[in-house]
């Protein structure tokens, strides 16, 4: 049988980790885990049920409602990803808004969100084949995976990147909002007590500041190939 690996890359926000996963796990066959998706479809859950106020999330309510949140990720042919689904319902278009970004950090901040979904993504590489994009993914939630792969990008050019993709989906936003929202992201994101966004120590760094999608994919797909031998 084909050997196969996991694949953990991780970043800050806006670093084109997804788009690189999906490269990759669409050439390699592999299946794609944006487990990003999984903290925005909880902090989703939050708004809807009215546990964000304004500035506030209450914690203690977000925590009892756990055990109530399923989350799945359902394959979609047609955009070639897996989409995905809270409690039944597809999110993916609600998960992606600006009032969600602002939020999410706040809630990938609690201990027991992060151990319920760290649990389920250690249970989606039971049989390797994975790649799976995140912050604690080379750390926390496969220490042990072939390879590790930590993108980074300067502020301004995540911000462009992210800017851009929400002025094509018809939001309006300025682009001083959504460098405010990344750079807060970094902040909190490097900052928490657990699982900060660190680089693993068998990492390997990529800065795409100055990287085509193509240069990128090339590089990584190189390393692949190099532990399959
Ligand atoms: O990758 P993203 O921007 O969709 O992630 C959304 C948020 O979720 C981000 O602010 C950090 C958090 N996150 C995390 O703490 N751990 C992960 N493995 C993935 C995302």
């Amino acid at each position: 049988m084909d050997k196969k690996i996991t694949i953990a890359i991780d970043g800050f926000s806006s670093t084109g980790k997804s788009t690189l996963a999906k490269q990759l796990a669409k050439d390699l066959g592999y299946v794609y885990v944006d487990t990003g998706a999984m903290y925005r479809a909880i902090a989703f859950f939050s708004m809807q049920n009215g546990f964000i106020k304004t500035d506030y999330l209450d914690k203690e309510s977000l925590i009892k409602s756990l055990p109530n949140i399923q989350l799945q990720f359902q394959f979609n042919p047609d955009l070639g990803f897996a989409e995905m689904y809270l409690n039944g319902e597809n999110v993916e278009k609600q998960i992606r808004t600006i009032a969600v970004s602002s939020f999410v950090s706040k809630v990938a901040e609690i201990p027991e969100v992060r151990s319920k979904l760290v649990e389920q993504q250690q249970q989606m590489s039971k049989d390797k084949g994975v790649v799976m994009d995140g912050r604690d993914i080379g750390t926390v939630v496969f220490p042990d995976a072939e390879l590790k792969i930590y993108m980074t990008a300067s502020a301004q050019t995540r911000a462009q990147r992210r800017y851009d993709e929400l002025i094509q989906k018809g939001d309006s936003v300025t682009f001083e909002e959504v460098l405010h929202n990344v750079e807060e992201r970094d902040y909190i994101d490097t900052h928490r007590s657990n699982s900060p966004l660190v680089k693993a120590e068998d990492a390997i760094e990529i800065d795409n500041s100055h990287l085509t999608r193509e240069e990128q994919f090339k590089l990584v797909l190189d390393l692949v190939q190099q532990k399959l031998v």
